[in-house]
């Protein structure tokens, strides 16, 4: 197990593979000051500092920061039919309650369930206590609109928003990806749990390959729906809300969370300075070689111009499509060796 993890690092490496050692001490180390990590740690304040910067996110209804405030939830939320609760400092998805629709004191879950007023305060007194903050300390619910997920993409996902994922690097998007919940993810966009992750061009912002539990995939798991003809609609506007975040916060290796709401398009859900390398898996290449393309170019380029380029260099070809319409003796055959072999690169967590 360890010789043969041993002997593929070498291989990873020449596929442009990069793990966590060089991800902490080469990007994150020299490129994120420590300094900066409270403004994307914290929901409420990435939230604050979006706004200053016209960078759309879901709007806040309110906060609630102590246990004698946690009756006032019931006010908050009343006029709202669909909002979202969360911690300011959670993550994984953890401690995030989405309410679809409210109506006579029922709250209604995106599974169907249904909740009462003393359930959703239960949950929000949970979250000021610390229950699902780093190390239990205790932490701020914020309640946020509902992000209302653009119908065309309801067949690729499974009781949940999908969300894109950007790794943007000095200010470049250099690469993407969309998680898709499924029904073993429980209804949240997270890797770890069974969602689907799926490569997206940068260029186009049309879907190049899928993967779910370390395994490559061409359709939704749940939906049964095919993902060669998934293709996000606005995609430069996507790809430019992304590296305005870099102006934002400063911090030069950052993964940007996107949401695609129907009515006010990409919203930014939450920034991490310390994302994850699955991304890699999801477009069955290494972040190496655009990396290092990207640390070649000089300071102070405009926000369109960084687009232009990651859009030029970085376009790629979908494994998905080529499997689909290669009708000939190579292409079904193929695809079921592809999908029969494992898509994880060992070493790489997420
Ligand atoms: N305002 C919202 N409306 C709808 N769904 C949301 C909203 N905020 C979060 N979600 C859902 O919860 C998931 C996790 O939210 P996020 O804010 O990224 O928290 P975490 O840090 O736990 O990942 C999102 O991918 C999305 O599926
Ligand atoms: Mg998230």
């Amino acid at each position: 197990m360890w010789m043969s993890s041993w002997t593929s690092a070498r291989q990873l490496r020449a596929k442009g593979i990069i793990g966590m050692n060089r991800r902490n001490i080469h990007y994150i180390g020299r490129y994120n000051d420590r300094r900066l990590y409270p403004l994307v740690d914290d929901k409420l304040k990435t939230k604050l500092l979006a706004k200053q910067y016209g960078i759309t996110t879901p709007d806040l209804i309110g906060t609630v920061t102590t246990q004698f405030s946690v009756r006032h939830i019931r006010q908050m939320i009343d006029s709202h039919q669909g909002f979202v609760i969360k911690p300011a400092k959670g993550a994984g998805g953890k401690g995030i309650l989405v309410i679809e629709r409210s109506a006579q004191g029922v709250y209604i879950k995106p599974s169907g369930a249904h909740l009462e007023l003393k359930d959703v305060e239960r949950h929000v007194s949970n979250i000021l206590s610390g229950l699902y903050s780093l190390g239990g300390s205790p932490d701020v619910a914020l309640v946020e609109t509902l992000i209302r997920f653009d119908e065309r993409l309801a067949a690729y996902t499974y009781e949940g928003v999908p969300d894109i994922r950007v790794i943007v690097f000095r200010g470049y998007p250099v690469m993407a990806m969309m998680r898709l919940s499924t029904a073993a993810s429980d209804g949240k966009a997270n890797l770890h749990q069974g969602a689907v992750g799926v490569g997206l061009d940068i260029a186009s912002g049309t879907a190049i390959r899928g993967v779910q539990f370390d395994r490559t995939r061409h359709d939704h798991p749940d939906t049964g729906q095919e993902l060669a003809s998934l293709r996000i609609d606005g995609w430069r506007d996507l790809l430019l809300l992304a590296v305005g975040c870099y102006e934002m916060t400063g911090l030069g290796y950052l993964g940007v969370d996107i949401a695609l709401d129907r009515d006010q398009g990409p919203m930014l859900l939450e920034l991490n300075a310390r994302p994850g390398l699955a991304i890699q898996m999801a477009n069955g290449e290494g972040l190496r070689p655009r990396l290092d393309l990207v640390e070649r170019e000089p300071d102070n380029v405009s926000s369109e111009r960084r687009v232009d380029f990651a859009q030029k260099h970085f376009a790629r070809r979908s494994e998905l499509a080529a499997a689909q319409s290669t009708g000939d003796a190579t292409g079904p055959t193929d695809r079921g060796r592809q999908d029969a072999r494992p898509a994880a690169y060992p070493g790489i967590r997420r």
